[in-house]
């Protein structure tokens, strides 16, 4: 990871994509051809976490542009909940009305790659400055807990709770990480553990049920998390099985932070009770490892992500810095801020 990982590819007129429910056992890389290639991968988790589903539906359009509108709203379907998706989405609308609008129509797919290719490095470039400014809040000796996997395969490289987790690895601030497996579909003890492995970060994986008694035995000194969404009031979306995390926190007094970009936060939707949140097929909850673990008469309930509201979070640490409450206010003005340097 060290060496610039990227779970997206650009290369040859086709996206190549990390295929993640392949991981850790083998690893397979997708070549997407059309926007549907994209969609189908997005939708099975193929390529997934929050900023690498925007980067890869950017390169869709990309596949698209021959017939843009189609590609926007097939990528846009996908999933609901990480806003990257939309967020690029809109963005890759913009660079083809300018297109068009210049009458420019036969250079449209070599302005979305070059627009596409910019995003892509941008948001490694703004998880580094994420793994920057978070590695500041850990200190010599630290144990942190993370859920789900936020790291290089969650984004363009890099990673936001792992990139965090990396930097203060390297600053001599981190003793270990507990990986939460993370139920029904494993992506932290198939994903982080395979990166933290690679980095040769010390880990131990520990079932999703056994956060309560690792943090009660004063075993975790913080806790960094990924985010599919911040609302504008600080209430952030994240994979199911954060917001108890973020519960335990607050009982046994451990900071709860939340590292993801500005890209992640979406200033239009209000609040937590806002956000739309995924449910996923029933099935992934009852079968494991190519086998049913249910009755076959018994129903499942498959939220795919939680939301943890603001006051439970101790800070979000963004690629402008690191913001803390009350967040309507500390949000808004990073925002100011970027638009004031233009970016
Ligand atoms: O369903 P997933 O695997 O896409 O869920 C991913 C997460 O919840 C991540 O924590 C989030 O997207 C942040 S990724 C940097």
């Amino acid at each position: 990871m060290a060496d610039g990982f990227s779970p997206i590819r650009w290369s040859d007129g086709e996206l190549l994509l990390l295929d993640q429910t392949l991981l850790p056992e083998q690893q397979v890389w997708l070549h997407c051809r059309r926007p549907e290639d994209v969609a189908g991968a997005v939708r099975r988790l193929s390529v997934r976490g929050a900023p690498a589903i925007g980067v890869a539906a950017a390169y869709g359009l990309v596949l698209g542009a021959g017939d843009f509108d189609a590609a926007y709203e097939l990528l846009l379907a996908t999933r609901p909940t990480a806003v990257n998706l939309c967020w690029a989405l809109d963005q890759g609308r913009v660079v083809r009305d300018r297109c068009v609008e210049a009458g420019a129509h036969t250079e449209l797919r070599q302005r979305l790659l070059n627009w596409a290719g910019d995003l892509h490095r941008e948001d490694v470039e703004a998880n580094r400055r994420i793994g920057a400014f978070g590695r500041e809040l850990f200190e010599e000796g630290d144990r942190v807990l993370t859920h789900c996997n936020a790291g290089a395969l969650a984004t363009a490289g890099y990673g936001t709770a792992i990139g965090v987790v990396e930097a203060a690895w390297s600053a001599g601030r981190l003793a270990s990480v507990w990986v939460d497996e993370t139920r029904p579909l494993l992506q932290g003890s198939r994903l982080t553990t395979w990166e933290l492995s690679r980095l040769e970060i010390p880990h131990r994986l520990i079932t999703d049920n056994s956060a309560g008694a690792i943090i009660a035995r004063g075993w975790v000194q913080k806790i960094v998390v990924g985010a599919d969404r911040i609302a504008a009031n600080g209430d952030v979306a994240n994979k199911v099985g954060t917001y108890p995390v973020a519960v335990l926190a607050a009982r046994h007094g451990v900071p709860f932070y939340v590292a993801a970009p500005l890209s992640t936060i979406d200033r239009h939707t209000a609040s937590g009770a806002d956000i739309p949140i995924e449910e996923r097929d029933a099935g992934e909850v009852v079968h494991a490892f190519g086998k049913r673990i249910a009755p076959r008469e018994t129903e499942a309930l498959n939220l795919a992500f939680d939301v943890t509201p603001a006051e439970l979070v101790a800070a979000l640490i963004t690629d402008a810095g690191v913001l803390r409450p009350p967040y309507r206010e500390s949000i808004a003005s990073a925002f100011r801020d970027r638009d004031v340097a233009g970016r």
